[in-house]
């Protein structure tokens, strides 16, 4: 295939890619010229110093030399698949954007990630997955970049460096906390309240998932979806595996990392190879659109919160099914770039102000990773419907814009209406009141209740599963050696649940608390403290 093609009004195709096969009887260097040997360095004489002219020599070296880009400052070790996402066609009821309102498929890219490991980390380990989903639609580019749990640590995007920096290897020996110390980690969520209702979910079989085939999905925010007539909803989305939720105990997850580190990376190869593709329904929990964004007492703006299922069902929308690996790691899965703000018309962002710092994150860090602000010009980064920008120069750039005037309005390069304007569909910015217009660095006070859903996700579990989280907080306690954080991070587990405090400070050696009246930073809802059954699927 040729290189990119762009058309007369810069538009570019998405469709072709510049694929060098390895194979061909000569080498020749990057410019095309062949090579008559690669093997030796040209010298001044068969002993003598190599010689600067050697253009070869230093074009390979110097290539070589610089074959690394940085990993992503946090889910740096994926792994990653091409595959289809077929729409059932029922949803043009809550949303315009066509890839759901109609039944239709469109070619996805999806990538699976440890967060806190480094690139070379290993794959079963107690983290959270990431689980992001590029969907190439004709409307433009949308990316569902979510997590396999469904609430997340934080509740506003300035902590997240907090966090990460919390969790990854300490400083000073740069040893990966599930080795060694865990002094930062649980000092940290032991402070942060808001924090407990992910670390239970971590502590539980949650975090050792069985394999990337045997995950959920959760866009984690709720997000707004608008129909052809404009009329808007709140959705959570949720991603359902066709085989079910399993993982693997920590003893078979410690021995599987000795043996095989690759392990979920072999799994999903090896399964897409063999043609048993893995299959996850997307469903939507769907809530009406008020000005309090509240359902059943539970902000849905508040990312440390989940909707349970009995009060908001998941009506499945569509198929996803992953058949093809990528052809080569470098050039698909790490070049991938993801953003919460990759939307279509249709989609749109609320004001959960987790998801708000995203938006800015994602570009931001992506331009130093990718080299410059072209990464959107990377093959595996293409949209599939036609770009016709302003965006112009910068690094890497490797479109050939043609015309004179990459302004609106011009009288120079006519025929580009500023508009869409011609029936199609355009992106959406849903007029909404903005509340309280006030100048705050402050949470709703209805993000203040830390503690009631992570008591109800505890009690739902199974005895054998209840027994798994009290190993985990007393192993991965056991390896904190400050005695006051284990005794605070105890404090916080009495006010979720007496007996599973007793039971981690009988492992640790040490005496359960009482529950703090009322616990600090706690306001049981009365809507969530009258839900009952499971939780929150199957
Ligand atoms: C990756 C920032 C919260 C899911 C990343 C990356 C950054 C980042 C900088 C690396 C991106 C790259 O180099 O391409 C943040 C910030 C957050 C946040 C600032 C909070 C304010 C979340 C949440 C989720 C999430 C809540 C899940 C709902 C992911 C996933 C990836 C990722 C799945 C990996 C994408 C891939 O496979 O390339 N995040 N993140 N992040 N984040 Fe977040």
């Amino acid at each position: 295939q040729g290189p990119e093609t762009v058309s007369a009004t810069g538009e570019r195709s998405g469709a072709d890619q510049d694929v060098r096969a390895q194979r061909g009887s000569f080498l020749t260097t990057s410019q095309g010229a062949r090579i008559r040997d690669t093997d030796h360095s040209l010298k001044a004489g068969p002993r003598g110093p190599t010689l600067l002219q050697d253009h070869h020599l230093r074009e390979k070296i110097t290539h070589f030399d610089h074959e690394r880009i940085p990993e992503r400052v946090v889910h740096a070790r994926g792994a990653a698949a091409h595959g289809v996402f077929e729409s059932y066609g029922n949803a043009a009821n809550l949303t315009c954007a066509k890839f759901l309102a109609e039944k239709t498929t469109v070619p996805v890219f999806t990538r699976f990630s440890t967060v806190v490991g480094s690139r070379g980390s290993a794959d079963a380990v107690r983290d959270t997955r990431g689980f992001a989903t590029k969907m190439y639609t004709d409307e433009g580019t949308f990316d569902l970049v979510g997590n396999n749990i469904p609430v997340f640590f934080i509740q506003d995007g300035i902590k997240f460096p907090d966090i990460v920096h919390a969790a990854k290897p300490h400083p000073d020996r740069e040893i990966p906390q599930a080795q060694s110390a865990h002094d930062t980690f649980w000092d940290f969520v032991s402070l942060h309240t808001e924090a407990q209702a992910h670390v239970m979910w971590q502590m539980s079989d949650r975090a050792i998932p069985r394999s990337y085939r045997t995950m959920e999905g959760f866009g984690v925010h709720t997000f707004r979806l608008v129909n052809a007539e404009g009329q808007s909803s709140l959705v959570k989305f949720h991603w359902k595996p066709k085989l079910g939720v399993h993982s693997v105990l920590w003893e078979e997850a410690q021995l599987i990392n000795g043996a095989d580190p690759d392990f979920h990376r072999r799994d999903l190869a090896d399964a897409i190879e063999a043609g048993a593709y893995p299959q996850w329904e997307l469903g939507v929990q769907v809530f009406p659109d008020t000005d309090e964004e509240v359902f059943a007492g539970i902000d849905l703006l508040d990312p440390t919160k989940i909707v349970p299922e009995e009060l908001a069902p998941v009506k499945p929308i569509g198929m996803l099914t992953l058949n093809a690996n990528p052809k080569n790691y470098f050039a698909e899965t790490e070049q991938v770039a993801f953003h919460p703000g990759h939307l279509v018309p249709g989609i749109e962002v609320t004001n959960d102000p987790l998801l708000q710092a995203r938006l800015f994150s994602y570009i931001d860090t992506q331009i130093t990773r990718l080299g410059g602000p072209n990464f959107s010009q990377i093959p595996i980064n293409r949209p599939h419907a036609p770009v016709n920008d302003m965006l112009r120069d910068g690094f890497h750039q490797s479109a050939v814009h043609t015309g004179v005037a990459p302004y609106r309005p011009n009288s120079l390069d006519g025929g580009c209406p500023f508009h869409a304007g011609d029936g199609q569909a355009a992106l959406i910015d849903f007029p909404e009141a903005v509340q309280e217009a006030v100048k705050l660095r402050e949470s709703p006070a209805s993000f203040e209740d830390h503690y009631s859903q992570v008591t109800q996700f505890f009690r739902s579990l199974m005895p054998a599963e209840q027994d798994h989280v009290i190993q985990a907080y007393t192993f991965e306690l056991g390896k904190c050696f400050e005695p006051a954080i284990r005794e605070r991070q105890l404090q916080r587990l009495a006010n979720i649940d007496a007996d599973l405090c007793a039971a981690v400070a009988t492992g640790l050696g040490m005496t359960a608390p009482d529950p703090e009246q009322p616990p600090r930073d706690s306001e049981p809802s009365p809507a969530l403290s009258q839900i009952g059954g499971t939780w929150p699927v199957d």
